[in-house]
């Protein structure tokens, strides 16, 4: 079975970043209350000429300039997304045009909220296969702020605006898995689209973060456990950052392996599908992330779905 590996990243900001405090002035809460329940600092928001779209656009480029690829080997372009500046077209027939990629290309938007990204990797890894193609580029990218209600303070301090991609080529003969989950739910994650109506983020906090936990949970165990590999063998277990808090709930199963989980929330706040690409990214700059070593991925959201995936680089 071929595993995939992750040949880069590129990731895209707005230019401004708004910091709790100045959060504060418009909204009824406080530094210390955001910092307490969910260890975000501050978060990025689009302004003008800033969308789904730039981001995708700016984080792509980065990430074929940075695989040093032919970008005429790229089959398969997907943006993972729950904030499409358009319901169509979709943003990969855009990203196809403004990186000048073939026309001989899978393209497809993929809605599966924050999980998006792993359930991308899973379909270009099989299509990559099945048709003996090169690479794929994968972009999660969100102007979540667009539809975020900044009247509802329990939610609106949760989210940020981001672009984050990556090259996915596969790897003959490495350790793989990937998991996926659904499970049909109308209430606790919501926003409307062509429906028109309530065209915000809807959440009950309290009933996703107990979700998130146990979903985070199971996909790490049944990454491991598909892939045939344990703990130690792993470099990094990369939690879609949603909450610290969620984060250092499900590090508290994995005794003595606390130091496997990264969280780089405080910067950024919940990107949704961008969030794994910027923590990937980080990694990788750092050096800590090399060719070769072990690394789980786990999201879970809207949907609700979740998923997982073991990636040998
Ligand atoms: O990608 C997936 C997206 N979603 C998530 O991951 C969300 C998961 N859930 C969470 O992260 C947390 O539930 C929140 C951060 C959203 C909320 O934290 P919480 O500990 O569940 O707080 P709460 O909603 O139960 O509110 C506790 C108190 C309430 O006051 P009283 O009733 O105890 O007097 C709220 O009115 O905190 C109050 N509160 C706030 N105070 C200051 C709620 N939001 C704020 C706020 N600033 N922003």
């Amino acid at each position: 079975m071929n595993g995939v590996t992750i040949l880069s990243t590129g990731t895209a900001l707005p230019k401004r970043c708004v910091t709790n405090d100045e959060l504060s002035k418009t909204v009824d809460t406080s530094d210390e209350w955001i910092r307490q329940r969910s260890g975000i600092g501050c978060r990025y928001m689009c302004g003008e000429n800033e969308n789904t779209y730039t981001m995708a656009i700016e984080a792509g480029r980065k990430a074929i300039e940075k695989a040093g690829i032919n970008k005429e080997d790229i089959a398969l372009v997907a943006i993972t997304t729950s904030s499409s500046d358009y319901l169509f077209p979709m943003n990969a027939s855009m990203v196809q045009a403004g990186l000048g990629l073939n026309e001989e290309i899978m393209s497809f938007d993929l809605t599966a909220a924050c999980s998006g990204l792993i359930y991308a990797i899973e379909l270009a890894r099989g299509y990559l296969t099945m048709n003996n193609k090169k690479y794929a580029l994968i972009i999660g990218s969100e102007h979540l702020t667009r539809i975020t209600d900044y009247t509802d303070r329990s939610t609106c301090i949760l989210f940020g605006d981001a672009g984050g991609a990556i090259i996915v080529g596969l790897n003959e003969g490495a350790a793989y898995a990937n998991k996926q989950w659904t499970r049909g739910n109308f209430d606790v994650l919501w926003c409307a689209g062509a429906s028109g109506n309530g065209q915000k983020i809807h959440m009950d906090g309290k009933e996703v973060f107990k979700f998130a936990v146990g979903a985070m949970d199971q996909g790490i165990r049944e990454a491991l456990e598909a892939s045939g590999q344990t703990l130690d063998d792993v470099k990094y277990i990369i939690c879609h950052q949603a909450n610290l808090r969620i984060i250092d709930h499900v590090k508290k199963r994995y005794k003595g392996y606390e130091d496997k989980f990264f969280s780089n929330i405080e910067r950024y706040a919940n990107t949704s599908t961008a969030s794994i690409p910027i923590v990937l990214e980080e990694l990788f700059d750092k050096g800590e992330l090399n060719k070769g070593d072990k690394i789980i991925l786990v999201g879970f959201g809207a949907g609700l779905v979740w998923g997982s995936a073991f990636i040998e680089l």
